[in-house]
């Protein structure tokens, strides 16, 4: 199985996780200090932008589309705790709110 390489650019740091880990659990293994909430894709807090080529990301279930549409973020944007890897590389850009 390939590791999915997840870079987290404003920080200037890179992991490489198991496809199926989520991109706030690739935060805390690159040591990057990422503000969340809930953990359960609920508060928006670790909101992010992200690139993120298709089929790299699995497809945002329900709560976390809600939570997503509920702040007016659409697109490019994830919760981290509960946007989880596939393939490929992503990189998340930064806060969808403050940055
Ligand atoms: S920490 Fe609350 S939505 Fe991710």
């Amino acid at each position: 199985m390939d590791l999915v390489e997840v870079q987290f650019a404003a920080a200037g740091k890179s992991v490489f996780v198991q496809p199926g880990t989520t991109l706030l659990a690739a935060a805390g293994m690159a040591g990057v200090d990422w503000p969340t909430g809930c953990r359960r894709g609920m508060c928006g807090t670790d909101a992010a932008r992200l690139d993120a080529p298709a089929g790299c990301l699995e497809p945002p279930a329900a709560h976390e589309r809600g939570t997503l549409d509920r702040m007016g973020l659409t697109g490019d944007c994830r919760l981290l705790c509960s946007a989880k890897v596939v393939a490929g590389r992503v990189v998340v850009r930064g806060d969808a709110v403050t940055d």
